[in-house]
């Protein structure tokens, strides 16, 4: 028998997993649980997951409107970093679970609910980094992760389970039990099923908010992002609020193909996975970003966020959100955009979103200083003579003490690597 729980908050989507947790939580702790979904722009039918809560049984179902909070409060504050993890991975996922976290922290206070509950598996990064925003946020609060605790110990017995219980079991475009899909306005991940060998190639029906940039239109579509301070303020000169402004560049994505990703991943708890991601209007952002920071970053300024984005985004990665290590990259961050105002001309081509012009009242580029035609005289020539020749001096100092300053060409340079 579990330790006695008053009441519990649990994170609902309405989906197969949390539904048949709801069930299971009322069983097995015999006291009230108050369902918490979060409108993250997911596209679900949120009334649907109203539907199923009342089914089941639940009183206080507690649907929230998160999107500009979502966009504003976390996914801007991410991209002001440039955010990717592995090189790849525009942490669509990992950037919704703080908010979450904080808001089912901020109705377990509400209610006087002694604990709150995830649908989350205990092989993914998810329960990390739910169970990290809570332990930070309210280090009192209960922590329930069902699939950890229960005897079920697969998808096949899940969907057993919610067979024997009467909770309706969704099935994907083909009839099939779905793949694990996570969706909010940022992105939608896929996970499961043929996807769990990387060797397969990934069939065209799993994607849901791109098209295949092969059939994307045959003309290339421009847009304009403005700037300011490091975040997107309007999309073709109109103001927009952040959700606003995501909604519309996703829509503008999907048509062209854009932000597509089918990669693996090193998960924190040890873990290969494979997964795709379809991320349209963060991959036109990110592109944006990087182009108005191109004409108002200083270059060490510029270098030295490059080189702790890696670090900033594994710490999003691995559930560490509210910390103060992320806290004091973030105050380094959002610093650096003081002066990252603008605007970004983007040209979007099945599936690509490349920046074709930038412009900025605070921009660093010189045109008098870079051009190939008479400048003003504030760059001599001269100056660089003795700047590559004390660079070069120690280059010089070790090619000499190696012997090989005569063979400069060929195998023999190359085996002294
Ligand atoms: N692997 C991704 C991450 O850790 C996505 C996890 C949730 N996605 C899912 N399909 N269940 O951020």
């Amino acid at each position: 028998m579990p330790q006695k729980i008053e009441k519990i908050v649990l994170s609902y989507s309405g989906g197969l997993d949390t539904s048949i947790i709801l069930k299971w939580l009322q069983q097995t702790y015999q006291c009230e649980v108050v369902t918490f979904t979060a409108d993250l722009g997911q596209s679900d039918e949120l009334e649907q997951a109203r539907q199923k809560a009342e089914t089941l049984g639940v009183k206080d179902i507690r649907i929230v409107d998160v999107r500009e909070e979502f966009v504003r409060d976390f996914v801007f504050p991410m991209f002001r970093a440039n955010a990717l993890y592995e090189g790849q991975y525009l942490l669509g996922s990992s950037i919704a679970r703080p908010l979450i976290a904080k808001h089912l922290v901020g109705i377990a206070r509400e209610v006087g609910a002694d604990a709150i509950a995830h649908g989350a598996t205990g092989k993914g990064n998810d329960q990390v980094r739910f169970e990290l925003a809570t332990n930070a946020l309210d280090p009192s609060l209960r922590i329930i992760a069902p699939w950890r605790e229960w005897s079920i110990q697969s998808r096949t017995e899940l969907i057993e389970y919610a067979r024997m219980h009467q909770i309706p079991v969704p099935k994907d475009k083909r009839g099939e039990a779905p793949f694990s899909i996570d969706a909010n306005l940022l992105h939608t991940s896929t996970e499961g099923k043929v996807l769990e060998n990387p060797a397969e190639i990934a069939p065209a029906y799993i994607y849901q908010r791109t098209v295949d940039p092969v059939d994307a239109p045959n003309e290339p579509e421009i847009v304009v992002v403005g700037f300011e301070k490091g975040d997107a303020i309007s999309l073709n000169g109109e103001a927009m609020t952040p959700a606003a402004l995501l909604t519309a560049l996703n829509k503008l994505g999907g048509k062209h193909g854009i932000g597509r990703v089918d990669l693996v991943e090193n998960r924190f708890v040890g873990i290969k996975s494979r997964g795709v991601y379809e991320t349209p209007g963060g991959t036109i952002l990110l592109a944006a970003h990087r182009g108005i920071e191109s004409i108002t970053l200083d270059r060490a300024a510029a270098h030295l966020k490059d080189e702790i984005m890696p670090r900033y985004a594994a710490l999003i990665y691995n559930g560490f959100w509210y910390s103060p290590e992320r806290e004091m990259l973030q105050a380094l961050i959002d610093h650096s955009q003081t002066y990252v105002s603008g605007e970004v001309t983007v040209k979007l081509y099945k599936g690509s979103a490349n920046v074709i012009a930038r412009v900025s009242a605070h921009s660093l580029y010189s045109l008098d200083l870079v051009t190939f035609e008479e400048g003003s005289g504030t760059y001599d020539h001269h100056d660089a003579e003795g700047f590559i020749k004390l660079n070069g001096l120690r280059l010089k100092n070790w090619a000499a003490r190696n012997g090989k300053s005569q063979s400069l060409l060929g195998s023999e340079l190359m085996s002294t690597f």
